[in-house]
């Protein structure tokens, strides 16, 4: 009998995602990548026991993300006493929708015949086109109570979790009566159909979400001035989407084929920018971001400031008062005799920065007055 080692394989390199575009006769590929962690699904030493030559395909129809489990192998491990093969389908029931498992073939006839997929639009509003190195790109949002936009959620969220270390997946059973706060943005690629020019093809690209964190006001403080910033009814029961929130943006994903082409910059502008037209939107915050996120964040949020000249008001006093400007070891200048903390606190509350951030922000328009 072959050892241990010969029937465990590297689940990130087993695992193989496909884009694939239906509705044009054969299913056409249109990108490939591997997960970058499956430890949630298959344990911290990310490795599947009990095959040779094992590869597993998981495709997603481009434009609605129907998806398809296929699992190949040379050998399979023959179970001797308690130790077994793992049984990658029932491993993976726990994190994909029962439409994953329909046989391959049927999976392919259903992309083959879908001429629907040339007159598809993703669902909720369009937000955003632009354009990058040719290729033309949307950005659509809506609710999580829309079905249309948690079927998609429902079936590519597995990618959270191969993609983003700690992410987890949304319990969409579980939000139930919260769904009405949860946003989806998408971005898809919109291809031109060369058979019709009606036509066009929808493919992802990233997406993220956010929840409405409703931020507690006291009754007592909800006085006519607040309803009326908050363009709250003053006579009628409040809608709980009206009520001041902090919007979270909760996860953000880009494929792996459309990294560093500007979409995480445009999805998280645009996402902005509905936070702050949203009158009952208090404040922007991010729930855990990583290093990248914190980048791209800082990327956004740093030439929007400049641009709409808020960073311009911001400078360190120069007339400290004089036992302050002596050169003696140990003294420490307060921030608040540095810096102009009332007005800082009126931009950043403008801008709808969280603090932590604001402050990264500021800290970096300091640095550039002095480099
Ligand atoms: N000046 C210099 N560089 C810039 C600028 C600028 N003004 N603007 C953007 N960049 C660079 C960034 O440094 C980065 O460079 P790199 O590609 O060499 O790393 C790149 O441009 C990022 O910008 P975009 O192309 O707009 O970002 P992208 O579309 O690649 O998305 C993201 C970034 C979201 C982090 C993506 O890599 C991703 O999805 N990663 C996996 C999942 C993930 O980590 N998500 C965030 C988790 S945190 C959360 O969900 C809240």
């Amino acid at each position: 009998m072959a050892d241990q080692e010969d029937w465990s394989t590297d689940a990130n390199e087993a695992l193989e995602i496909s884009i694939v575009q239906a509705g044009s006769g054969s299913p056409k590929t249109l990108s490939t990548f591997h997960p970058q962690f499956t430890y949630p699904i298959f344990g911290e030493e990310e490795r599947i026991f009990g095959y040779q030559g094992l590869r597993v395909n998981l495709r997603f129809a481009a434009h609605d993300l129907r998806p398809n489990i296929e699992v190949l192998y040379d050998k399979r491990f023959k179970a001797v006493g308690d130790t077994k093969a793992t049984n990658i389908e029932e491993t993976l029931k726990e994190w994909m929708p029962e439409v994953s498992f329909e046989k391959v073939g049927a999976f392919n006839s259903h992309i083959q015949n879908d001429s629907s997929a040339r007159h598809w639009k993703p669902p909720g509003e369009l937000l955003e086109s632009y354009t990058s190195k040719g290729r033309k790109f949307e950005i659509w949002s809506g609710e999580l109570t829309d079905p249309a936009i948690r079927q998609i959620i429902e079936r590519i969220q597995i990618l959270i979790s191969f993609f983003i270390e700690g992410g987890t997946p949304l319990q969409l059973d579980d939000l139930d009566w919260t769904l009405s706060r949860w946003r989806v943005y998408f971005i898809y690629e919109k291809l031109s159909d060369l058979s019709s020019p009606n036509a066009s093809h929808y493919s992802i690209v990233g997406y993220s979400t956010s929840y409405r964190f409703v931020t507690y006001i006291p009754h007592q403080r909800l006085t006519p001035h607040l309803l009326h910033d908050f363009n709250l009814p003053p006579d009628k029961p409040i809608a709980p989407n009206s009520l001041p929130h902090r919007a979270r943006i909760s996860q953000f994903l880009i494929l792996p084929s459309h990294h560093s082409h500007g979409h995480g910059t445009h999805l998280y502008n645009a996402m902005v920018q509905t936070f702050l037209a949203d009158p009952t939107c208090v404040e922007i915050t991010v729930e855990d971001p990583n290093e990248a996120f914190d980048d791209l964040r800082d990327y956004c949020d740093y030439p929007r400031l400049l641009a709409n000249n808020s960073l311009s008001q911001i400078s360190l006093t120069t007339s400290l008062p004089p036992h302050l400007t002596q050169k003696r070891p140990g003294i420490r200048v307060p921030t608040s005799k540095l810096l102009p903390l009332p007005l800082l606190e009126h931009i950043r509350k403008k801008n709808k920065i969280a603090p932590r951030q604001f402050a990264r922000l500021v800290e970096m328009h300091l640095l550039s007055l002095i480099s």
